[in-house]
């Protein structure tokens, strides 16, 4: 039990150490995969329950925006198999090319990868039923221009989830680099769009879902924001 504690101890610290910069390099993708894909991460981050409380449906599509060496990507691939798409979108080459090598190891079709401008995700219009970003946000320069512009790559019931750290989390960013929950929503409405869903699950991210404000997009259902704690 002792050694499970320090083993995940040492690794999420290796993990704040590795994360900690808003303009991080993130150039060497074989060098980023140990950290982000360290098996240590799971226990905290808890990607199986991430996608499930999305509750993709098969034949989706989902943009994950940031997507680095698609930690989550061939998560939501699966999950919308067999005819949705997972495409990860990074402005790193190294890290495109980590992901479509993956994709080809594990022989998931569905799961595509392309490169992108900091500024722009390059997402076609009303592409996406669900964009993701993780670890993401703080890394993107004039944020609530950029929201403002994924709304057009929505479907008219489309989303964008968020999980980042929270301010208080040892891990992540240093302190001052960290968007708060309270800030992240604020801006998201900034930007024209309603918070719909709130799940508070993980230990040291929040993960919120955000729809398009305009009743064009908003969803058909009639979704309200809703909270999801633990035990959902
Ligand atoms: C901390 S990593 C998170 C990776 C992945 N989302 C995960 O959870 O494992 C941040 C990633 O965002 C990418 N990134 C930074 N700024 C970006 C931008 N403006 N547009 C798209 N990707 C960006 C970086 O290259 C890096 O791969």
């Amino acid at each position: 039990m002792l050694a499970m504690a320090l083993v995940l101890l040492a690794s999420t610290a290796a993990y704040a150490q590795e994360a900690s910069s808003a303009h991080h390099c993130f150039q060497n993708a074989s060098y980023w995969a140990r950290v982000f894909e360290q098996p240590e991460r799971a226990k905290w981050q808890k990607p199986d329950e991430v996608v499930q409380a999305l509750g993709l449906k098969p034949g989706e599509t989902v943009i994950d925006i940031g997507a680095g060496t698609g930690y989550f990507t061939r998560r939501f691939a699966r999950a919308v198999a067999p005819n949705g798409r997972a495409i990860g979108v990074d402005i790193e080459p190294g890290m495109v090319a980590y992901m479509k090598a993956d994709a080809k190891k594990l022989k998931v079709a569905n799961y595509q990868a392309h490169l992108a401008q900091p500024d722009d995700p390059q997402v076609a219009p009303r592409e996406a039923d669900v964009i993701f970003f993780c670890d993401v946000l703080h890394h993107v320069d004039n944020r609530v221009a950029y929201l403002r512009k994924l709304t057009s790559a929505l479907k008219p019931d489309g989303r964008i989830a968020v999980v980042d750290f929270q301010k208080t989390a040892p891990l992540g960013p240093p302190t001052a680099e960290k968007i708060s929950q309270d800030e992240m929503i604020a801006e998201f409405k900034r930007a024209g769009y309603r918070l719909v869903g709130k799940h508070t699950f993980l230990p040291y991210q929040y993960f919120l879902e955000f729809a398009p404000e305009s009743p064009s997009a908003q969803n058909k259902n009639g979704r309200g924001a809703t909270e999801h704690g633990p035990s959902d």
